[in-house]
């Protein structure tokens, strides 16, 4: 099967081009510079020629905090850009999965979101990604939505790589424990759409439509640092000592972020049967494969 992947340079995007060539798939990459999802006929000729069976859209504007004061790119890259390859998709009677974000919640609800949760984004990001679903939705049938949360990879900026840096310069830091959420490793969620992309490809009985995808188990980014910090300290010698506690109101950011960021992932169990990963297994094995090869991740 021949697959491309968009925004095959980020941190899901990578891991989609290795896991797919990993399978087998024919995988066609395209991002940046050289490919912008922004513009129209680019996105339609290059979708065309690329002459692919499935596309996965894994691009988008990711930068929250920047998009408050860059809605127009965050709404070009998240809500146009989407558009215009799911009705490239639509033209050439081609499938689409499509990457969202729990960030189209406001995460006021207690317990854990579903699919059918109305959508009620906070900031610039969560809203353009909120449009790009509209979108995807308006111009074909056939699409997957997949949300995530949380996502770090051996690939990219994220997180796990931050606190990584910082542990090994500060002696104590102040992380955010009021924010819950799910962690998500890029490798299982790649795993998890490379295996919807098998079962498009066997030709079963697709059940289209928007599916929630997370690591499993709950967490705060206190709770997160700490065991990065725990699995981390049996590889390297780090400096930190302390991870003290603080709330989102002691670390203001220029986007608003939902309190309560997690994801109910039964429905993709039942349609699919992917079940996601406890986030600590999934944690602890990217830390052994980027103590191995650090040096060769950018
Ligand atoms: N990161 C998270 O915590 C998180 C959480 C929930 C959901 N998600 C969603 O998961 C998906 C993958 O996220 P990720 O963390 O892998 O993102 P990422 O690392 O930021 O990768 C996104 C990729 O898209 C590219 N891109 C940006 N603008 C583009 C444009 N105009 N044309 C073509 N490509 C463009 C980026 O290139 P540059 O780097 O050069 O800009 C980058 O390679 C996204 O849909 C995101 O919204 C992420």
């Amino acid at each position: 099967m021949k697959v491309l992947v968009i925004g095959s340079n980020g941190q899901l995007g990578w891991e989609l081009c290795r896991g797919g060539q990993e399978r087998g798939f024919d995988i066609a990459a395209l991002d940046l510079p050289e490919f912008d999802i922004t513009d129209s006929t680019e996105v339609k000729k290059a979708v065309s020629q690329a002459n692919v069976s499935l596309v996965i859209n894994a691009a988008a504007y990711t930068a929250v905090d920047k998009a408050e004061s860059k809605s127009a790119l965050a709404f070009a890259v998240n809500r146009d850009g989407p558009a215009y390859v799911a009705s490239s998709c639509t033209e050439l009677g081609i499938p689409l999965i499509h990457i969202s974000t729990d960030y189209v919640f406001d995460g006021n609800k207690k317990g854990a979101y579903s699919e059918i949760d109305p959508v009620t984004p906070l900031g610039v990001y969560g809203k353009s990604k909120a449009a790009g679903e509209m979108e995807v939705k308006g111009y074909l049938h056939e699409h997957i939505i997949l949300r995530t949360a949380w996502l770090y990879g051996m690939h990219g900026h994220n997180f796990v790589k931050i606190m990584l840096r910082l542990g090994r310069e500060k002696e104590t830091l102040r992380v955010v424990d009021d924010q819950y959420g799910c962690p998500t490793y890029a490798a299982d969620l790649a795993e998890a759409i490379l295996a919807i992309a098998d079962q498009i490809n066997e030709g079963g009985n697709i059940l289209w439509g928007t599916y929630h995808y997370c690591g499993q188990g709950v967490t705060t980014w206190r709770g997160f640092a700490e065991k990065i910090f725990n699995l981390a300290s049996e590889h390297y010698s780090l400096m930190v000592k302390k991870v003290v506690p603080i709330t989102t109101a002691e670390y203001p950011t220029p986007a608003k972020r939902p309190i309560n960021s997690v994801l109910d992932c039964s429905l993709i169990t039942k349609h699919f049967d992917i079940r996601p990963r406890l986030w600590q297994e999934s944690l602890a094995d990217m830390l052994n494969r980027y103590y191995q090869h650090e040096s060769h991740i950018p």
